[in-house]
């Protein structure tokens, strides 16, 4: 259908406006760039140009530090109905479930997690001294291809939705990730849609030949959890060598770079209490420059496990603290499927004790969106663990 003239000409004048906008944001001038913006917004029959203002609008909102303002404003765009979201839109729903897990729960939940982790299996080859894994009661067993197709066909349709291949146990002890990574590679790139999804490993398994052929079936996404230099390392990933880790990770970045693979990334992780603290300085200075990010991540810490103190002495974790101390735990920002298809809230939840019923039985979103998980928010939110079985055993349900 042709335009008509007058419309043609109202909407250059909109994108007119709307480029001395973002020319007045970019001059610093918040104030008269978002009124400008606002005013486009409302006059303006174009909707993508519409959805452009908003999601400058919001951007304009968190620079100024009204997160919850800037997140219900792309919330708005991103909620839309799939059929009817623009390319800002799309954009916007996955700002949207970056944000929520940036911030915490207390932000209204997007209509998707952002996170859904797989736990391709729970078995693993290490026995680390801090590892919640430690606590795990529940059988041992790979999650089916099946299932992994499953929540992938989901997750896929859903702009800003990372889907991890890992929960308690060592991706790489599953021989069909291979066939997983190479189903999440072909559904990924739905335009304007692209899912992330990647591993996090102990990095002892990852040979020359299983980079290849993880690499080869699409898998770009790399974190390994390191935590120590030699000595370290051993002492706390029980049955781990820091120089196989070290080997491994630099031939996968080898490898990567014979194939002629230009999106591969690939980050460290190592658990500390102490950023300063002088192991940690001598971490990180040998790991600069050689992988795309270290990250240094909290301990948590659960009763029956142990931890490496500041002086490199093993230490017991000590019991745990009353309820009435207990506080916001600000958990709860993820969807999890145990190996067997059922659903979890919670990483602390290491035994699946609160029943949300399977994947096989019940989609992603419905579950995300279900009262029980409703009335868990809320309780969460309100610090208020009782009747929560799973938080029992918890360490950040308290202070
Ligand atoms: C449970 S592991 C599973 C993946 C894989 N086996 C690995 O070690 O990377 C996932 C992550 O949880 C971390 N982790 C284990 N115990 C932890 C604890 N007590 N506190 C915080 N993170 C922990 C590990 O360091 C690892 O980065
Ligand atoms: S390798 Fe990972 S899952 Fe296994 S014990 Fe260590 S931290 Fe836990």
């Amino acid at each position: 259908m042709s335009r008509t003239p007058t419309v043609q000409a109202d909407r250059r004048h909109d994108q007119d406006d709307y480029n001395q906008a973002r020319a007045l944001l970019r001059a610093g001038e918040a104030s008269a760039g978002s009124h400008l913006l606002g005013e486009i917004a409302r006059r303006t029959g174009d909707d993508a140009l519409r959805s452009q203002c908003f999601y400058n609008l919001a951007e304009v909102l968190e620079e100024l530090g009204q997160t919850e303002q800037a997140y219900q404003t792309w919330n708005a765009l991103g909620c839309k109905p799939p059929g009817q979201r623009n390319k800002t839109d799309v954009m916007a729903r996955a700002t949207v479930m970056r944000v929520f897990e940036k911030h915490s729960l207390h932000l209204p939940p997007p209509d998707f997690p952002p996170r859904v982790q797989l736990e391709i299996t729970n078995r693993c080859n290490l026995r680390c001294i801090m590892c919640t894994r430690n606590q795990m009661t529940r059988p041992l067993g790979d999650m089916a291809f099946e299932t992994v197709r499953r929540a992938a066909d989901e997750c896929c349709q859903e702009p800003g939705c990372v889907v991890c291949l890992y929960f308690l146990g060592e991706p790489l002890l599953n021989r069909e990730l291979e066939r997983m990574a190479a189903y999440l590679d072909s559904v990924k790139d739905r335009p304007p849609i692209r899912t992330v999804f990647g591993i996090q490993t102990n990095g002892m398994l990852l040979t020359k030949d299983r980079a290849r052929s993880l690499l080869s079936a699409g898998l770009r996404n790399y974190a390994f959890s390191v935590d120590g230099l030699e000595g370290d390392l051993e002492r706390i990933r029980r049955g781990a060598s820091y120089p196989v880790v070290e080997r491994n990770i630099l031939d996968l970045i080898e490898v990567g770079r014979e194939m002629g693979i230009n999106d591969l990334v690939v980050n460290i992780s190592k658990l500390c209490d102490d950023p300063d603290a002088e192991e940690v300085q001598r971490f990180l200075e040998r790991w600069e420059g050689k992988v795309d990010q270290v990250h240094l991540l909290g301990i948590t810490r659960m009763e029956g496990n142990s931890f490496m103190a500041a002086d490199g002495t093993i230490q017991p974790v000590r019991r745990r603290a009353h309820p009435s101390r207990r506080v916001y735990c600000g958990h709860g920002q993820r969807l999890l499927v145990y190996w067997n298809g059922d659903f979890g809230f919670c990483c602390g939840d290491i035994n699946g004790r609160l029943e949300l019923g399977n994947i096989h039985d019940r989609s992603i979103r419905e579950v995300w969106n279900s009262p029980e998980i409703q009335r868990i928010r809320g309780k969460i939110l309100a610090a208020d663990y009782t009747g929560l079985s799973a938080c029992d055993s918890c360490p950040h349900s308290r202070c």
